[in-house]
């Protein structure tokens, strides 16, 4: 897969997320499906999501023993997602029973990403509730690197640290990144943003893009917008 532009559908039903993508008639964005919409909808709305021809990133985050995640992941691989997520935290052995979990009968499985430390924690938070004490950049690079020896694909990251984190994990570990907005757009509760095309000058290799493109007054246009800036 190369580089694309993900949109994540925050909605909270199957008729909101099906009304906005009925406005997309030309290509079918890459579509995140995330925590809010697959608790509201069940594995149907995924289902339902990936006949009408859209690929998905399925955003869950798993974080469990090992047994756990593996028996989770063989049920999602049934799902045909193309990417889907777990947090590095839960460790090398976690990480090790995701792939087996999600590896098909017949070899194949979806992109498995991780997360690193969430940009919702910082050095405080970080030292005070989980007593890690390094640097977070430094705590970040290394789960990077922890998630790329255990054999997944890549990593959830700022745009801010993709090019750290190629740098430290080779350039065909993937980096799917949130936080863009558009130049002349409002920032909302992201605090370190970067444009489409910056992230794209960054090496990117996928960006997540939810409220710039579903709260447009026009959406195909704002990811019209988007993938002119990032992948053509
Ligand atoms: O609306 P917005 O463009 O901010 O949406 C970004 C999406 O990426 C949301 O679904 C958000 O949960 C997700 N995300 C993020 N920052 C992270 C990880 C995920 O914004 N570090």
């Amino acid at each position: 897969m190369g580089k694309d532009v993900i949109v994540a559908c925050d909605f909270s039903s199957a008729e909101q997320v099906f009304s906005f993508l009925d406005r997309f008639t030309d290509k079918k964005p890459f579509v995140k499906i995330g925590m809010e919409l697959y608790y509201a909808e069940g594995p149907a709305i995924v289902r339902e999501i990936k006949a009408r021809g859209h690929k998905i990133f399925l955003d869950l985050k798993l974080h469990d023993i090992p047994n756990t995640v593996k028996k989770a992941m063989a049920v999602l691989s049934r799902l045909d997602v193309d990417i889907c997520n777990l947090h590095a935290a839960g460790t090398t052995a976690m990480i090790q029973g995701a792939l087996e979990g999600l590896t098909r009968p017949d070899g194949t499985r979806p992109l498995l990403i991780a997360v690193t430390q969430l940009t919702s924690t910082d050095q405080e938070s970080m030292e005070r509730d989980l007593l890690i004490h390094e640097p977070i950049d430094e705590v970040v690079m290394h789960y990077a690197e922890t998630a790329r020896n255990a054999g997944l694909d890549g990593v959830v990251c700022s745009p801010l640290e993709a090019g750290k984190v190629h740098d430290r994990c080779g350039r065909e570990f993937l980096t799917v990144t949130p936080g863009v907005r558009f130049a002349d757009g409002d920032a909302g509760d992201q605090k370190r943003v970067m444009t489409p095309a910056a992230a794209r000058e960054i090496g990117s290799d996928y960006i997540v893009v939810g409220r710039p493109i579903t709260a447009a007054a026009d959406p195909v246009a704002a990811y019209n917008r988007c993938v002119a800036e990032f992948v053509d």
